[in-house]
This record gives structure tokens, C-alpha cells and sequence, in this order.
């Protein structure tokens, strides 16, 4: 039987999501939203494009969450985006009552849904939606690692004129200014790119990869990215339907893994049909570590302001 994917929002990254879902076929989607005849109006849309992409998914706009039962994966992208000059963190009062909202929307129809948070500021969001869900860690995850990472891959293959496929990069920490990219353990086919840059060009990759959502923010002003961030949250639902096992650097929540606890940074973890199957912890220089644990201190401010107890 095709899965069932729940997609909340229907701002742009909730819309590039449902129609990238639903283009590989795999999975009937529902998507809902409150603003009335949206969800429902382009749902009809993203359908009548399913012969032209040969896509057997049944795509459901809604406004009510019945229709979202027993979904097996859910993508949470409500909420406010930024505007020019505000950092993801100021997002934080403007969308935690929704994202809570949602949350236990969700719950109440779909007890054992994996879900994925790509709202902002995520990992506090993400952190929020474990603690109104009570689901395990392994089924609430968030986005950020896999689109900050997929930055510095983009950045690097540009910088480099080689194929995207050959980067494999690794960036961890707080989807914010603290995250914590590795050149170290970052590679084109299998070479460390400490071998194939100068020291100055990784620092300003690295540099634009931190800045890589703000710097879309200034251009477009009216709104935040959503391709790459809906490619993001895709790639992870891709991994969890089809059970791939890909190991992605998601964020999570640490439990004294890399001497981290009690909050949501991103790290790599193996993603398959359970969610997080496994969390992967890599050897870090006394220097990496540090900038982890800056960064998930950077997080830990943001979610001691919602006061969860
Ligand atoms: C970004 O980094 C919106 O968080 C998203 O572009």
C-alpha cells in the first residue's frame, strides 16, 4: 500500500514540498492548511500535472486534520518566514504557538507518524514538537542539517567545477550563525577539500554557507528560500519511505551523545523506516567540538525562552 504523507503549510516551502513528494509517486499525499480553498485549490493543481510526471499519488487539500489520520510521515513547515535583517531566532514567540497547535493537531490523528520539522527557528521548533508529541526521539526530527550541508556541497561543487554527486560535506550545529561546517571530513571523491583549496577559500565558503539562507532573504526580501529547503525535507522522506538507511546530518535530540544533552542540534544519524535508526558519533578536534557545543548552547538559550519544564 502507498504511504501516507501529511504536509502542513501552504506557504512556498510547504508547496514545493507536496509537489516534490508527490512527483515520485511513492506516497498518496494530504495536505493541510488553515487558510481556506489554498490547500484544496492547489492540491487540484499539483493532480492534474500527475499525467504529465506519471505520479499514481492521490494529492488531498484540506483544512481539517481528520483527513491527515494515520499518516506515516508528517512535514511541519507552518509558520512565519523571515524578513530582510531578521535573524531565523526572531521567529521564535511568532511561531511556537503555532507550531504547537499543529503539533498536537497531529498527534491526535497520527499516534506513530515520523514527523519533520523544517519550521523556524528550527531546532527549537523541533524541540518544541518532542515535547507536546511525547513521541520518541526517533520519530521528530529536523531539516537544517541536510540543507545546511547541501549548501556547502552546492558552494564547493560551484567552487571546484566539479559534480555535485562526487562532494560529500558535513556541517553540524543550530541551523543558525553558530553551525559548525567540517572541512576536514568534507570530500570530493574521497579527497579532503583542505587538499584541494587554499585555507582562504574553505573559510569563505564556509562563511557563505552560514549566511547561505540570509543572503537569500536580502535578494528576494518578501520572502525566505524554499527550493532548497523543501529538497531538504524530501531527501529525508525519501530515505525514511524507501528505508535507505542514508546517514544525513539531521537535527536531533542529544542525550549526552558528542557531550551534548537535552537539546536539538544537527548530527549524522542513519535515517530508514524508523526514523532515526542510529546516531553517529564522529571524533571531533578539541576545536570542532567546542563550536558543537557553542552551537547547541546558542539553541539551549533559544529553548529555555519557551519555558517547556
Ligand atoms: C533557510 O535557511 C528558511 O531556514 C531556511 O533558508
Amino acid at each position: 500500500m502507498r504511504k501516507k504523507i501529511t504536509i502542513v503549510g501552504a506557504g512556498n516551502v510547504g508547496s514545493t514540498c507536496v509537489q516534490r513528494i508527490a512527483e515520485k509517486g511513492y506516497a498518496n499525499v494530504v495536505w493541510v492548511s488553515a487558510v481556506e480553498g489554498l490547500p484544496q485549490g492547489k492540491a487540484l493543481d499539483i493532480q492534474q500535472s500527475s499525467a504529465m510526471i506519471a505520479s499514481d499519488s492521490r494529492i488531498i487539500g484540506t483544512n481539517s486534520y481528520e483527513e491527515t489520520a494515520d499518516s506515516d510521515i508528517v512535514v511541519i513547515t507552518s509558520g512565519v518566514s523571515r524578513k530582510p535583517g531578521m535573524s531565523r531566532d526572531d521567529l521564535l514567540l511568532a511561531n511556537m504557538e503555532t507550531v504547537k497547535r499543529v503539533t498536537e493537531s497531529i498527534v491526535r490523528y497520527s499516534a506513530d507518524c515520523i514527523i519533520i520539522v523544517v519550521s523556524n527557528p528550527l531546532d527549537a521548533m523541533a524541540q518544541l514538537t518532542l515535547h507536546v508529541s511525547k513521541f520518541p526521539r526517533n520519530r521528530v526530527l529536523g531539516q537544517s542539517g541536510v540543507l545546511d550541508t547541501a549548501r556547502f556541497t552546492s558552494f564547493l561543487a560551484t567552487e571546484l567545477d566539479v559534480s555535485v554527486e562526487d562532494v560529500h560535506a558535513c556541517v553540524l550545529g543550530g541551523h543558525g550563525d553558530t553551525m559548525v561546517a567540517i572541512p576536514r571530513l568534507t570530500t570530493v571523491g574521497g579527497i579532503p577539500i583542505t587538499e584541494l583549496l587554499p585555507k582562504e577559500t574553505v573559510d569563505r565558503i564556509v562563511e557563505r554557507t552560514t549566511k547561505g539562507g540570509a543572503e537569500i532573504v536580502s535578494l528576494v526580501k518578501g520572502a525566505s528560500a524554499f527550493y532548497a529547503p523543501s529538497a531538504a525535507a524530501a531527501q529525508m522522506v525519501h530515505s525514511i519511505v524507501l528505508d535507505k538507511k542514508r546517514i544525513l546530518p539531521c537535527s536531533v535530540f542529544l542525550e549526552g551523545e558528542y557531550d551534548i544533552d537535552g537539546v536539538f542540534v544537527s548530527v549524522p544519524v542513519k535515517l530508514g523506516a524508523n526514523g532515526i535508526e542510529q546516531i553517529i558519533e564522529i571524533k571531533l578536534t578539541p576545536e570542532e567540538h567546542a563550536a558543537l557545543k557553542k552551537s547547541a548552547e546558542a539553541v539551549r538559550e533559544l529553548v529555555d525562552l519557551m519555558k517547556l519544564g
